[in-house]
């Protein structure tokens, strides 16, 4: 393990979960992040459903847990495949369900920009749905995926929880509503909610390929095949890439804490570093460039900046370390050359 990896801070959280059997309901998990929680709980000896409807996510996810964490562990999933819109869907997902990982969503800016409507189907409606299913159900806990997207036109740097601008997109909006519903169902009802503001996340079975998927697939794939990579604008761009396994981390951390002040609030979940889109193409054509070797990254080509893009992202993450003693374990030089192995 080099300094690049502490596990310190996951590790102790990964026993913490696997010392008590739990019933948790993972939704998209067939996507990115969800696959990788449900991969986490599932190794740690928990129970898990899961909600996915497939509309981004991918059987071969499932398929890649199930290799990796057996067939023993993967007896203890049970799949729902529906539409988190769907009211009866949500219930029969919440029955009996501790602790609820809400991630499913249809993220990208540039797609809400073409389908307000859809988008706001899955992210707003959707969520909505799944919070009264959630609350009815009484469950424990309720932890959701919110996003860096709610800073909007915020100037600030770094990124503060209470000083957000207006969205620049509707998924931004959609994800700002979210924040928005958990909080009054949080102080109306009671129900422990807990938002987790990702910044741009990164890691093994990110989907690389459609006109939305995110730079850091998308990228490697493009290098991997000797093509070159578009930046938008002039590169300098920047943002707090954030390794899968810190998501992971944050989020077993919000589903078990105990400490009243920490709940009911939502938290940035990153590195709290920048990196601007040169460098991070500069990074990945070097990681690709030993890992496979003989291949030569081209240099990039440019294109116009995107609509809906925020300049620059960084996090502060010094309340999730302080109410969630949540410590990212993964650089992003050690995240980047998971990531790249794994493609
Ligand atoms: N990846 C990031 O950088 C990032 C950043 C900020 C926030 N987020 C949020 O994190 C969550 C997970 O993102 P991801 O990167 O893993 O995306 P993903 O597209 O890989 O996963 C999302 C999953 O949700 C499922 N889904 C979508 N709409 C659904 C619906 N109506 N009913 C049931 N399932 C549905 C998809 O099929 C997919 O499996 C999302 O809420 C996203 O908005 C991600």
């Amino acid at each position: 393990m080099t300094a690049d990896v502490v596990t310190a801070a996951l590790d102790q959280i990964l026993a913490e979960v696997a010392a008590t059997p739990r019933r948790w309901l993972v939704t998209g998990a067939a996507g990115f992040i969800g696959s990788h929680l449900l991969e986490t709980l599932l190794a740690a000896g928990q129970h898990v459903v899961t909600l996915d409807n497939f509309a981004t996510g991918h059987q071969r996810n499932f398929d890649q847990v199930r290799a990796s964490v057996g067939d023993p562990a993967w007896a203890r999933h049970v799949a729902i495949t529906g539409d988190i819109a769907d009211e009866a869907t949500c219930r029969t997902a919440c029955e009996g369900v501790d602790i609820v990982l809400h991630q499913a969503a249809l993220g990208s800016v540039p797609r809400s920009l073409a389908d307000p409507l859809t988008t706001h189907r899955a992210n707003a409606t959707g969520f909505l749905t799944l919070l009264v299913a959630a609350r009815d159900a009484k469950v424990q806990r309720f932890v959701y995926a919110a996003s860096s997207s709610t800073y909007g036109d915020s100037p600030t740097l770094p990124k503060v929880e209470d000083v957000i601008g207006r969205p620049l997109s509707p998924y931004a909006v959609t994800k700002y509503l979210d924040e928005l519903y958990a909080d009054v169902f949080c102080r109306s009802y009671g129900m422990p909610t807990m938002g987790l503001r990702y910044f741009n996340v990164f890691g093994p079975r990110q989907d690389p390929d459609g006109a939305y998927a995110a730079v850091i697939p998308r990228w490697i794939a493009a290098m991997l095949e000797g093509r070159e990579c578009v930046i938008n604008g002039d590169g300098e761009t920047s943002r707090d890439f954030c390794f899968v396994r810190n998501v992971v981390q944050a989020n077993l951390r919000a589903a078990l804490t105990t400490d009243a002040e920490a709940i009911g609030r939502v938290y940035n979940v990153a590195v709290g570093q920048r990196t601007t889109l040169n460098q991070l193409h500069a990074a990945l054509a070097t990681a690709v460039e030993a890992r496979q070797a003989g291949t030569r990254v081209p240099a990039p080509t440019r294109a116009p900046f995107r609509a809906g893009d925020v300049r620059h992202s960084l996090a502060d993450i010094s309340l999730a370390r302080r109410l969630l003693g949540y410590e990212p374990t993964h650089t992003i030089a050690a995240g980047m050359a998971e990531t790249v192995a794994a493609y």
